[in-house]
């Protein structure tokens, strides 16, 4: 069974003044809390416990938000907390316990996708084991993890590369097996002192043990001016989470 991991810590400094006294996950994308989104998206993949890691000083509002999880329909959420700021892949250890040795899925929690993901997450179940990752065509790669292609095969991925190798986002849903932990183990943290996700993205890669798909739906991250405001303005014309758009395969 795959178990949810939200990641909805960080400072969303892109976002002051907005989040000087909350939290960015908090924030509204057009009629609900951006939290809501990501955790939308795991149930529709068939997750029913999921793990909300978050920090800083509005942690306790993800309780009051979220309670138990049965009014968002989970069987269960569970918290963790962020000491510091050490990036995606420092917020990802905390999830060792939760997952105890299953497969995880893990949003960010400020990405919004307009189709459902779980053909994506059923193919990565029958992938048997390693990770999988999902990516978009953007106008903006620079902002984002970057893939670079030889033919049809990822043989990198550059965090925001001044020089964009291919025009695709990595987008913020990941999928791994328990090795994740182990590798996250063994990194170093970046230039700008984080540890990051794309880190563990390369290190499956280097094992020959990275997948990927393609959407064809709309994405958007939010933790900028320009996103949150696109994140809006997508939600209020088509929805999020489509049931009626399942995202899969490479296209
Ligand atoms: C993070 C990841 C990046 C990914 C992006 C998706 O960047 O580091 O690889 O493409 O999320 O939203 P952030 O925007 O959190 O700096």
């Amino acid at each position: 069974m795959l178990k949810g991991v939200v990641l909805a810590g960080g400072l969303g400094s892109r976002l002051y003044p907005l989040t000087k006294v909350t939290n960015k996950h908090l924030l509204p994308v057009y009629d609900r809390p951006m939290v809501y989104y990501p955790i939308e998206c795991l149930r529709l993949m068939g997750v029913e416990d999921v793990l909300l890691v978050t920090g800083g000083t509005s942690a306790g509002d993800f309780m009051r938000l979220l309670g138990d999880g049965r009014e968002l329909g989970l069987r269960s959420v569970t918290y963790a907390y962020q000491e510091g700021e050490g990036g995606i892949a420092d917020a990802l250890r905390l999830a060792e316990p939760f997952a105890a040795g299953e497969p995880i899925a893990v949003v960010l929690g400020d990405n919004l996708y307009e189709g459902n993901l779980r053909e994506i997450a059923r193919a990565f179940l029958e992938q048997g084991g390693g990770a999988r990752v999902v990516l978009k065509e953007v106008p903006d790669p620079e902002r984002f993890g970057v893939p670079r292609f030889e033919g049809d095969r990822i043989v990198a991925i550059e965090e925001k590369p001044a020089d964009p190798p291919s025009r695709y986002a990595i987008t913020g849903v990941y999928f791994y097996d328990a090795d994740v932990f182990e590798i996250i183990r063994g990194l170093t943290p970046s230039a700008r002192g984080e540890y990051e996700i794309t880190d563990v993205n390369n290190a499956y890669l280097a094992r020959g043990a990275l997948e990927w798909d393609v959407l064809s739906g709309w994405w958007t991250d939010a933790g900028t001016f320009d996103s949150l405001l696109r994140a809006q303005n997508l939600v209020a014309r088509t929805g999020a989470n489509r049931e009626d758009l399942v995202e899969g395969g490479r296209r």
